[in-house]
């Protein structure tokens, strides 16, 4: 009855654009950097790499299978296939990690915001590198004006979100991915010319595996959910809109080939620049905003590039973000009746509140910690190393051991229309590699190893 009510993506190009509009965000530019530098680099990316293709793609073909199986919100999904079983409260766990992603999330995607204003006043120009970090932190330390800019951040996602699915989301999409690859490349040409390019290109390229412990798989792995949006239901709630005719396999790994692509140009322009500039590669959350404007500073045009890249990393962020508010909104309207309206205010007010606490983790808040992390640390790491893994063995679980095979089949092969073997060896990965890969991982993040 729900689903003759559903809109489902216009164009094949729109199936792939919002999917990689969710998975292309700050997660690849401005997350996969500071993680790939405090993990050690090129160790941190192999593993990473591991992770997308031994994780990542099976558990995005899991979330398709059940989205387009039900065609309906993540709650409703499990209900519909699996009716009379406590599947369904994976969807709990899916809002709880989209609320506290997004609250930190936001922050950082109002930072790009105050990055733009910068950038369009042109206020990088004559910028010495010490004064790229002075007024960096002078900014994010300061209470008021990154929680301004979170608001206003959150207040856009609340007109957007408002919009629907169609027109809110495809077409910003469509027209955005492509160009913000584009003026990637560029900055990829600029930076493996600078001075320091041979250090940072084998910082990034050049693993050394006496780097690597629990700490950077875990990492890895969380980085990976990340990227992918995957584990909380995004996937499920955005295949359920897709048409009968997308070819699931081929979308997944289109989705992870452009979202690695993406976080390793950003690798590519990031560590050259930090070793050019004398940056520490393990800066944290401020290296790419830090780093950047060095780089745009390097190039004929700087004030045009500036701008350009702050503006679509700003609405690239926008649109992983519209993706996660439309967990909630799926389900509060669809399982609660809720006005759309109503849901998507339900879900940002909280990461409203979130949020400020986040921001403030930068300033006031910065010596509030529990184990060393502060609200903004707590948030980021419960999400993405611990809620979005956690969420993803149970979905490949669900999938590999629960789920009805006919339904698998018929996603996989679109009802009998395409020939594949694949099925069986992803309910395979489903069923035992990826789970008790998961476990491993966890219990070595614990330090059980
Ligand atoms: N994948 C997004 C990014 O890389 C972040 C995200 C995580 C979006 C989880 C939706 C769900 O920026």
């Amino acid at each position: 009855m729900m689903s003759e009510k559903r809109v489902t993506f216009a164009t094949k190009l729109g199936v792939i654009a919002t999917a990689v509009g969710s998975a292309v965000g700050l997660g690849n530019i401005w997350r996969f950097p500071y993680e790939t530098g405090q993990h050690g680099g090129a160790a941190f990316l192999l593993i990473y790499i591991g992770c997308i293709l031994l994780l990542g793609i099976p558990v995005v073909l899991a979330e398709f299978i059940i989205g387009r199986g039900s065609h309906s919100n993540v709650s409703g999904a499990f209900r519909k296939l699996s009716p009379g079983t406590g599947w369904h409260y994976i969807s709990y766990l899916g809002i709880t990690a989209a609320v506290l992603i997004m609250s930190f999330y936001s922050v950082i995607a109002g930072w790009t915001m105050e990055y733009t204003y910068q950038a369009l006043i042109d206020s990088f120009g004559s910028h010495t590198p010490e004064e790229f970090q002075q007024d960096f932190t002078a900014f994010t330390s300061s209470p008021l004006r990154p929680i301004f800019w979170t608001f206003l951040f959150l207040g856009i996602n609340y007109v957007i979100i408002n919009r629907g699915v169609q027109n809110g989301i495809e077409k910003y999409s469509n027209v955005m991915m492509p160009l913000l690859f584009l003026l990637l490349l560029v900055f990829c040409v600029r930076s493996i010319t600078l001075p320091g390019a041979g250090a940072g290109l084998s910082y990034l390229f050049d693993p050394d595996f006496s780097k690597i412990d629990s700490s950077v798989v875990l990492g890895a792995m969380g980085q990976a959910f990340f990227s992918l949006s995957l584990g909380m239901g995004t996937l499920i709630t955005y295949s359920s809109y897709f048409s009968s005719r997308t070819k699931l396999v081929r979308s997944a790994t289109t989705i992870a080939a452009f979202d690695t692509l993406v976080a390793v140009l950003a690798g590519i322009i990031i560590f050259p620049a930090v070793f050019t500039f004398g940056i520490s590669p393990s800066q944290g959350p401020e290296l790419v905003f830090i780093t950047l404007p060095h780089v745009f500073q390097q190039m004929p045009g700087a004030y045009i590039w500036s701008v350009l890249f702050f503006i679509l990393l700003f609405l690239a962020s926008l649109t992983s973000t519209i993706s996660m508010c439309e967990i909630s909104v799926a389900f509060f309207t669809e399982e609660r009746k809720m006005s759309r309206k109503k849901a998507s205010l339900l879900h940002i007010s909280a990461c409203a509140v979130l949020g400020v606490l986040c921001s403030l983790s930068f300033g006031v808040l910065s010596e509030a910690t529990l184990f060393g992390r502060t609200v903004f640390g707590w948030c980021d790491f419960l999400s993405s190393n611990i809620l979005l893994p956690l969420g993803g063995m149970l979905i490949s679980i669900y999938v590999g051991w629960v789920l009805d095979k006919k339904v698998i089949r018929k996603e996989m092969t679109n009802n009998g229309e395409l020939r594949t073997r694949l099925a069986r060896i992803l309910v395979f990965v489903l069923r035992y590699i990826a789970p008790t890969a998961i476990i491993l991982i966890f219990l070595g993040g614990l330090g059980v190893f």
